[in-house]
């Protein structure tokens, strides 16, 4: 512990420091806390004290917008970042400051939290500010307290209340739908208040990404700039609110939504907000990402710096319609094709209604014993025999009114019982706020591992979204059914938790019909996540784009198909640049593209260490150009792969005229630079002889010669010992 101060009518300063920002907050004369810097860090950290002396904001014409976390019912006209509704009725919060501490978790991580209590009522929230020095990243929550004679209810309760003083501040969103994830949107920030959000429950980000991006002074751009790259860690509804106060700043409130989500808290609990994550950079939106990644690698992600299977899938070469002959037929396609592990997909259970379409099935998590008379025991010695691991899909938290599981246990169903059932994909949702219904979703998963110890891998998918929200177990014991939004997502961690403890490795892919669910929570329990259904390559080229703003290569699972026209090569370098695996019917190839998908394996796994686990540069932006370009450089900037897609295929348009600057490498080392990836029978317009001083690459850079004849170039760059 670095600092303790107690409560005092002075001014108390707490920087809140990274390497290249500052949050500053201070106390006032009325012992509220304030947000009153957000920038560059001071040389003089005394200096901090000095910075609200010079701002005259006018409190009682125009309301206090800067308080670090704004409450409802008192004092405050603006919105607010916490509302509650007291045991005894009444609406009113005031926080004030009573203490704060620091903490010294390492080197590189400082722990400030600050205790606000309400002066009249038994009312506590503390605010948390995780720094994680060197890569510019704070983690932000609250947890809130009580000790009223009975429950409170939670209107509104936010992770983070920031205030930035800048001026012309442009947000970039994403948006989307089902097989169009992460479309980008940039606006410059006008007065009064914008906001985005989900509702819908599961499947959150199905309309709405939780990431953004706040670019301050001009739009966002990849070098220079001051930026922030932003994320609620949280797998449901989420809200932010970006304020444009009348003096011009920027106030912005990011948590759970507050839509339909009162939530009754009862006395001396604690009730943890999800985290806000933030990474800022003053060298551009490139440098902000690179943070994030190591960051995420480091801290979140499941085995985030460990190693990853590539796969066969045999979704889009057999949908519902398969048998035993069938699958083990496809682990020979595995074998030849050189991946890791063959991986089934829907389809493979339920009996009384088996699950031969969408329409019947799940929740009957029994192995269907006509497609599969010997089980999935049988098909994973198989798949073991032929030298190849084996791993299998699920989607334990829906259920078709179509199986007996909903014949058995309705009232594990999310539904209002008085109303016609609204489908999402013919499925509705369990109520994982039922701790049996927990018991259930848990046992799927145990039941797979101990029936089948070989089982490599998971695919969780969640294709629903929550309509007609309504728990019987809520009512039956007595809770209000706004608490079902909130409590839906702890009971979906609860029993991640608990996989996690039985089954701590095993690698599971999280994916949502696409790529509507993920976050920097959820991630703690899954190694990689199916970014969108939609894998024609020139849309995904766009779409690995921009979600690699904000994840790194190694959790972005690329699967070639036969989605689109461009020929395989062009699929399979663009699924290169995250994790590679196939949704093909590798037996129909002819036999050059058999040939090259092998060898494409086989240079993958000789690069795929750098793809996963190097500092992304991005080049050539797609939205801007004919073509993109990125380049992943190891630690040491010994090794680098560069990728470049054409993207505007109409004919007028022959070849990149000007080379491409590199970036990352190290200017006084020596590289060469060799093709990969070449398509049997055809050869490199690049000189792998040509020596590069890294100055050179990095200043005037290489032509890929990307055209209509080379749409996709695959480069490594290595040094010259
Ligand atoms: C949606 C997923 O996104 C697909 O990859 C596939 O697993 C289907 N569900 C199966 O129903």
């Amino acid at each position: 512990m670095i600092g303790l101060s107690k409560l005092s009518a002075q001014k108390v300063t707490i920087p809140i420091i990274t390497q290249n920002s500052a949050i500053v907050l201070q106390t006032d004369n009325e012992n509220r806390v304030r947000t009153v810097y957000f920038g560059e860090p001071f040389k003089n950290t005394n200096e901090y004290s000095d910075i609200s002396s010079l701002y005259h904001y006018a409190d009682t014409d125009n309301g206090i917008y800067n308080v670090a976390y704004t409450p409802a019912g008192t004092w405050n006209i603006s919105e607010p970042a916490i509302q509650v509704k007291h045991s005894d009725g009444n609406t009113s919060l005031e926080l004030k400051y009573v203490s704060h501490k620091q903490v010294v978790v390492n080197d590189n991580i400082l722990l400030t939290s600050i205790i606000l209590k309400d002066p009249l009522y038994p009312f506590q929230v503390t605010l948390f500010y995780k720094v994680w020095k060197k890569e510019n990243l704070i983690e932000q929550w609250t947890e809130i307290q009580h000790s009223e004679k009975k429950a409170v209810l939670l209107q509104k309760y936010a992770s983070a209340n920031l205030y930035f003083t800048n001026k012309n501040i442009y947000l970039t969103s994403f948006h989307g739908r089902w097989a169009k994830e992460m479309q980008p949107s940039e606006n410059k920030l006008t007065r009064g208040i914008k906001s985005f959000e989900s509702k819908l429950g599961t499947r959150a980000m199905l309309l709405q990404s939780p990431n953004f991006i706040l670019s301050f002074d001009k739009p966002a751009s990849e070098n220079d700039g001051t930026v922030i790259l932003c994320q609620l860690a949280w797998t449901g509804n989420f809200k932010y609110d970006f304020e444009v106060d009348t003096y011009n700043n920027l106030r912005l409130i990011a948590g759970i939504n507050p839509y339909s989500s009162e939530y009754t808290f009862p006395p001396n609990q604690v009730f943890k907000t999800p985290s806000f994550i933030y990474t800022i950079s003053n060298k551009g939106i490139g440098e902000a990402s690179r943070n994030l990644h190591d960051w995420a690698r480091k801290e979140k992600i499941l085995d985030g710096q460990g190693e990853r299977l590539t796969l066969l899938n045999n979704w889009e070469s057999t949908f519902f319609n398969f048998d035993e002959n069938k699958i083990t037929s496809l682990f020979k396609d595995t074998k030849e094709l050189g991946v890791d592990m063959f991986l089934l997909d829907d389809g493979w259970f339920a009996n009384k209604y088996p699950r031969n379409s969408d329409n019947a099935g799940l929740g009957d998590w029994q192995e269907n014993v006509k497609k599969l008379p010997q089980g999935i025991a049988y098909l994973a010695k198989e798949a073991k025999k032929e030298g190849v691991k084996f791993g299998i899909w699920i989607e334990p938290e829906m259920v078709n009114p179509k199986s007996e599981l909903y014949e058995k246990h309705l009232d594990w169903v999310i539904r209002q019982p008085q109303r016609p059932e609204v489908y999402y994909r013919n499925q509705l949702v369990l109520d994982l706020s039922n701790p049996e219904v927990q018991d259930f979703v848990f046992r799927i998963v145990d039941n797979l591992f101990t029936k089948n110890p070989e089982l490599a891998f998971i695919k969780w998918d969640c294709n629903a979204l929550i309509y007609n929200p309504y728990s019987a177990y809520l009512n039956k014991k007595g809770l209000p059914q706004s608490n079902l939004y909130v409590d839906y997502v702890r009971g979906l961690y609860k029993v991640l938790e608990r996989i996690r403890a039985k089954y701590p490795k095993v690698p599971m892919m999280l994916c949502s019909g696409g790529g509507a669910r993920c976050d920097y929570e959820i991630l703690k329990y899954f190694t990689e996540f199916w970014t969108s259904d939609d894998t024609e390559p020139l849309e995904r080229i766009f779409m690995q784009w921009d979600y690699s703003y904000f994840y790194p290569a190694i959790v972005s699972d690329n699967h070639v198909t036969d989605w689109g026209k461009q020929p395989i090569k062009y699929r399979v370098d663009v699924a290169c640049m995250g994790k590679l695996g196939f949704d093909i019917v590798y037996s129909h190839l002819n036999d050059n593209d058999k040939l090259f998908c092998k060898q494409a394996v086989s240079n993958y796994n000789e690069f795929k260490d750098i793809v996963w686990k190097a500092n992304l540069y991005r080049l050539v932006n797609p939205h801007q150009n004919d073509m993109a370009a990125l380049m992943y450089v190891n630690i040491d900037k010994s090794r680098a792969i560069m990728f470049n897609y054409l993207v505007n295929f109409r004919p007028q348009f022959t070849s990149y005229e000007s080379p491409i600057k590199l970036n990352g490498l190290d200017a006084d080392k020596k590289y060469h630079i060799k093709e990969t990836n070449l398509y049997p029978n055809t050869s490199s317009t690049i000189n792998p002889e040509t020596i590069y001083s890294g100055d050179f690459l990095m200043k005037i850079g290489i032509n890929p010669e990307v055209s209509l004849q080379r749409t996709s170039v695959i480069l490594e760059i290595t040094e010259v010992q």
